[in-house]
């Protein structure tokens, strides 16, 4: 089965994790897999994990390999309809209002309406990738409302009545599981859980993303990361400082620092946390030995 909305040629899992690769993103197979049966049978992909595993990533590099425009609605505690959905453009509606005198004037019209990204992308559904990130930031109403707009892809404007998707935009959730999600949203996704890179993966990724960083300085970081993640850190590293360990490391080597110094030093760019860098300071040489070629 072809993907639907088709774009020509994406014909398997395969094919995805390919192009997906060319947007220089890197998918294992299984999420390969579940992106592609989530845009196969036309259903939301939800992407759970950890800090920094490429939740985010993944919804961006699925809008590029479509040639689509990715909006994202980004949630937090609080969120309402206002900033998810639509709002009427309050000061333009009355300066229309002042300006029209004794004239009638639509208020509720295209131009007084400004689109949220839930709106835009029922109004745009074959050319956007709507994400919605952190849904887990976002309370339980918020997601019982999120539950009904993904099970029937519209949104009722009391002043305009009901504004229907011609299609299933493609839709990208992601969590970072602060709280578990409802049964009944997850039942509605293909559901993937992105984990930790495997090593070579890992590796492949910081060369990928940093060009100028040596084969055998991405395998030190990746292992140091992997060797991080196993303590009991508040914030385990993600692959973002993975890659940008490596990276400020190469630079600092560059600058002349021999190599253990040059990890060393650049720490910071690993463990953002007081507590964590303290625990870590006593234990660095150590892990980093243990990474020598
Ligand atoms: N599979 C991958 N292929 C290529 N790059 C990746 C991949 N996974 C992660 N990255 C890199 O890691 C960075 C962080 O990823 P991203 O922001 O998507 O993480 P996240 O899971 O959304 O994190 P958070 O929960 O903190 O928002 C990306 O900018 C990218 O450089
Ligand atoms: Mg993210």
């Amino acid at each position: 089965m072809a993907i639907r909305r088709s774009i020509v040629g994406i014909d398997s899992p395969d094919r995805l994790a390919g192009v997906l690769r060319d947007a220089q993103y890197l998918a294992d197979d299984e999420l390969a897999t579940s992106a592609y049966l989530a845009l196969a049978l036309g259903k939301p992909l939800l992407l759970e994990g950890a800090p920094g595993v490429g939740k985010t990533e993944g919804a961006k590099a699925i809008a590029s390999v479509l040639g689509r425009q990715m909006v994202r609605l980004q949630c937090y505690e609080g969120i309402d309809s206002a900033h998810a959905l639509y709002e009427w453009n309050y000061p333009r509606q009355m300066l229309a209002i002042r300006q029209a005198g004794n004239e009638y004037v639509n208020i509720y019209a295209d131009d007084f309406l400004v689109a949220r990204p839930m709106l835009e992308a029922l109004q745009h559904p074959a050319d956007t990738v709507l994400l919605i990130d952190e849904i887990d930031r976002a309370d339980h109403e918020f997601e019982a409302f999120l539950l009904e707009f993904l099970s029937d892809f519209s949104i009722s404007i009391p002043e305009r009545g009901t504004i229907r998707a011609q299609q299933h935009p493609v839709v990208v959730l992601t969590s970072n599981r602060t709280r578990e999600l409802h049964e009944a949203l997850r039942r509605r996704c293909v559901y993937h859980w992105i984990d930790y890179p495997a090593p070579e993966r890992e590796a492949e990724i910081v060369m990928m993303r940093a060009s100028q960083v040596a084969h055998d300085t991405a395998w030190r970081v990746v292992a140091a990361v992997g060797a991080l993640r196993r303590e009991p850190l508040a914030k385990a590293p993600g692959v973002a400082e993975t890659v940008e360990w490596a990276e400020a490391a190469t630079l600092l080597h560059e600058q002349g620092a021999p190599w253990p110094t040059a990890f060393k030093r650049a720490i910071g760019v690993v463990l953002k946390d007081q507590d964590d860098l303290a625990f870590i300071e006593p234990r660095l040489d150590q892990i980093l030995e243990g990474t020598a070629a």
